[in-house]
């Protein structure tokens, strides 16, 4: 089953309440939230106080992209503001292996995330420890570019390593320029949860893009 996640770095933020409850009507399964440090990316965006006050105005599964430099003290903070999901990237500063532990720790679900310059190989030591591992399809640090086509062979090699490894139920998520022409390639060279922000909450109909995105290949 295909899933979407709405990246809010695209929705109306003065709204955020609404912006969410139009996701779960379109039938968008998971929230997207991207945290940015200004180091890491040159952005800063929202923290985990905001992501406590979107906890408390929504049931939904709550996705945590952590786009920082030290990931280490943040994993605390966002377990406990309502995070149902943490994203690290494995181009980070801080001992990988014991920051995924950390998130199983709290009982959430762990991924690994890694840049389009990245090799695929880069996340292959981790995949024990990881639900889900995260291809960039464009380079961290805005919404609205355009998707990077190179990224299709490493979701197609990240897919046969995980099957060959016994890593059936791996998750691959895509985020960065994810419409409903790009979802299609994606979803055939393995991916299963997209990440989409501008093909969603500036569409003129949400759920028709949704249901176009979750379509299986
Ligand atoms: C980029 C973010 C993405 C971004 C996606 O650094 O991680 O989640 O918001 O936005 P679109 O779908 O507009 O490319
Ligand atoms: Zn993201």
């Amino acid at each position: 089953m295909i899933k979407t996640s709405a990246s809010l770095l695209a929705s109306n933020l003065a709204q955020l309440a609404l912006e969410i409850s139009r996701c779960k009507k379109s039938g968008v399964d998971w929230v997207h939230f991207d945290v940015m440090d200004g180091v890491f990316v040159d952005q800063i965006t929202y923290g985990s106080p905001v992501l406590k006050t979107v906890r408390a105005s929504t049931d939904m599964f709550l996705d945590v992209h952590l786009m920082v430099e030290d990931p280490t003290k943040q994993i605390a903070f966002f377990a406990e503001a309502g995070a149902d999901l943490i994203t690290i990237h494995v181009e980070s500063f801080c001992d990988i292996a014991a920051v995924l532990k950390d998130i199983k720790l709290y009982d959430k679900k762990a991924a690994l995330a890694v840049k389009p310059n990245t090799p695929i190989e880069a996340v292959y030591p981790y995949l024990h420890l990881c639900d889900m591992v995260l291809v960039m399809t464009v380079e961290p640090g805005y919404g609205g570019q355009a998707f990077i086509p190179e990224t299709i062979e490493k979701i197609k090699s990240l897919r046969k390593t995980a099957d060959n490894a016994g890593y059936k139920t791996l998750d691959i998520q895509v985020d960065g320029g994810i419409n409903e022409k790009t979802a299609e390639l994606v979803k055939k060279a393995g991916a299963n949860v997209l990440v989409a922000g501008t093909a969603l909450f500036k569409a003129e109909n949400m759920k028709a893009v949704c249901d176009e995105l979750k379509k299986p290949v």
